[in-house]
């Protein structure tokens, strides 16, 4: 059911999922907080990540700081690219992102450059949308947030904007923590920032906000993929950059090209699954293909899982074919050795560059370290010292600068047992907020002014609902019994005493707790209590004991009317 989005928010509002951040300082958008029920409904959904990426698919997880000195953002190329378009009202200073203003004027605003996003406002005699004032001409605007690192003058920073750079500057201690092999991949949830130039729309757009980013590094010339074979013949909605919209089977997508290779198209595929593992509507899911133009300066291959909202078509996760190109950029800017070795099956003679360390200068420059310095630049991909007037390497946990004078990058013909590669990065980029306000518009449910949220059990923050029908007779005390019961199992439940049944259902129900257990007189006579379903409001009645025995079964999947030998 299409919603309005302001309706689900101000549930969100009052029933605790979320709140407008620093509300009583007048807040500020983009940012929101989240209430207890929007906080273990985010946990459920990252934990049901890591079930799946790290445990399942084996990804390491690690975790970087936010901030980052300006020199990772610079080879990423953040610092130059990572800019939206903006144009200001020149009478109250309002400011819009111009592709935003665009929309309906183009069939993808977000493709077009400054100039010609100038030229379609003009054309289409765009004004203020705050007071009908003139605008500015569009300009870019770089979307990190910049600080400083240190005291004084410090080093300039910025907070990430995504946490994929954590992954690919920590290439070379992943890569040798799983034993030196590819492929492998790295994940990490956790915060980035995005200082968005008019954040309107609730969870979609926030300056501050959580990813959950794997980056899965493999062999440049190799992108098969084993599991693929497991999931060639299952369908995927497509909408390619070019050609019709179909659904479509992965081989055969593979096979047409429209997908570029197996492992972009696994990727896709796991992400769809997540998507429906966790609840979302398989009928208002898509897979949307960028436009050349469309693509961050990184990718060579990109595609949106979009799920449809009252909003529209929101991007929830993007996988895209990174290529080598972070990797490669950082090794351009550190001088770091962040490439892998293939090993051959037998030695071979190959003519190639090396790096060859002159010890008459290093001995000097370097003394007592001269030897490491030495191995470290032997360690050096020579694409990353040719033509350098220094390198950065690494000798016992510290960056030495080493100046070109104590190297030389020649061609030589040597057995070499194998050769150094940059890794390919897939990486599906998920951003946890939206699917979480796509989830809950997805569960929505409205019949007669009566609201379900059909959260999925794996995801529902509450997964039990307890009642005593009064707070005396002993009534509270069992209900407070099962409670400990319920929670001791790792159910979150919620204990509530107050008011009709019928209103605690409906607190429950709008929250979008699967169950509710209540207790009544008959419990004190034969120690039995109902056990009432969301989506059916059927009740069936089991023994008090096995209360936590049939929740762990219900969340497994069985129906109400499998309880029966609990009773
Ligand atoms: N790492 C993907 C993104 O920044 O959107």
């Amino acid at each position: 059911m299409q919603m309005d989005p302001q309706e689900l928010l101000s549930l969100c509002k009052r029933r605790g999922f979320l709140w407008p951040a620093y509300d009583i300082y007048g807040a500020v958008s983009g940012l929101y907080d989240y209430g207890p029920l929007g906080a273990a409904l985010k946990n459920n959904i990252e934990n049901q990540w890591r079930r799946l990426y790290v445990l399942q698919e084996g990804f390491y997880e690690i975790s970087c700081p936010v901030v980052a000195p300006e020199p990772v953002f610079k080879a990423s190329g953040h610092v130059d690219a990572f800019c939206d378009v903006y144009v200001e009202c020149t009478s109250c200073g309002e400011t819009y992102r111009a592709d935003h203003l665009a929309a309906g004027m183009h069939p993808n605003p977000a493709s077009l450059g400054e100039h010609e996003l100038g030229k379609l406002l003009k054309a289409n005699g765009v004004k203020c949308v705050e007071c009908k004032g003139e605008l500015t001409e569009p300009k870019r605007f770089n979307l990190m947030f910049k600080t400083s690192i240190g005291a004084g003058k410090g080093k300039t920073a910025y907070l990430r904007p995504e946490t994929a750079q954590g992954m690919f500057v920590n290439f070379a201690q992943v890569y040798r923590y799983g034993r030196e092999r590819l492929p492998f991949g790295a994940v990490q949830v956790g915060r980035a920032f995005r200082n968005e130039i008019s954040p309107r729309q609730g969870l979609i757009r926030l300056r501050e906000f959580s990813m959950m980013e794997a980056e899965l590094f493999v062999h440049p010339e190799d992108k098969t993929w084993p599991g693929f074979r497991k999931v060639k013949d299952r369908a995927m909605p497509l909408v390619p950059s070019k050609g019709d919209p179909r659904t479509i089977r992965l081989d055969e997508a593979v096979k047409a090209k429209v997908i570029g290779n197996e492992v972009l198209a696994y990727y896709m595929w796991l992400t769809y699954k997540f998507a429906l593992d966790i609840g979302l509507d398989p009928a208002r899911l898509r897979f949307r293909q960028h436009e050349k133009t469309e693509m961050a300066h990184y990718a060579s291959d990109c595609w949106d899982l979009e799920a449809e909202t009252g909003y529209g078509w929101i991007e929830l996760v993007g996988v895209a074919d990174r290529g080598c190109y972070d990797v490669q950029a950082h090794i351009d800017h550190s001088g770091a050795d962040l490439t892998a070795f293939e090993r051959f099956d037998e030695p071979k003679e190959v003519e190639q560059d090396v790096v060859k360390p002159d010890f008459g200068e290093l001995g000097p420059l370097f003394k007592g370290k001269a030897k490491k310095v030495a191995e470290a630049l032997s360690r050096l991909s020579p694409e990353s010292a040719k033509g350098k007037d220094k390198v950065m390497v690494e000798v016992d946990g510290e960056k030495v600068s080493v100046p070109a004078k104590c190297f030389e990058v020649s061609r030589r013909k040597e057995k070499v047992s194998g050769r150094k590669i940059v890794p390919h990065v897939i990486e599906p980029s998920y951003g946890v907020d939206r699917m979480m306000f796509a989830l809950l518009d997805h569960a929505y449910s409205k019949k007669d002014d009566y609201v379900t949220l059909r959260l999925k059990p794996l995801v529902a923050p509450i997964k039990v609902g307890v009642f005593p029908l009064m707070p005396k007779d002993g009534l509270d005390e069992i209900a407070q019994g099962i409670y400990n019961d319920l929670t001791g199992a790792g159910f979150d439940s919620y204990l509530d005493d107050s008011g009709s049944i019928g209103r605690r259902y409906a607190r429950m129900d709008e929250v979008g707790t699967p169950w509710c257990v209540t207790v009544d007189y008959d419990t004190k006579n034969d120690g039995t209590v109902t056990v009432r379903d969301r989506d059916t409001a059927e009740q069936t009645r089991i023994k008090k004991e096995k209360v936590p025995k049939a929740i762990e079964a219900l969340v497994k999947g069985a129906g109400l009317s499998s309880l029966n030998t609990l009773r």
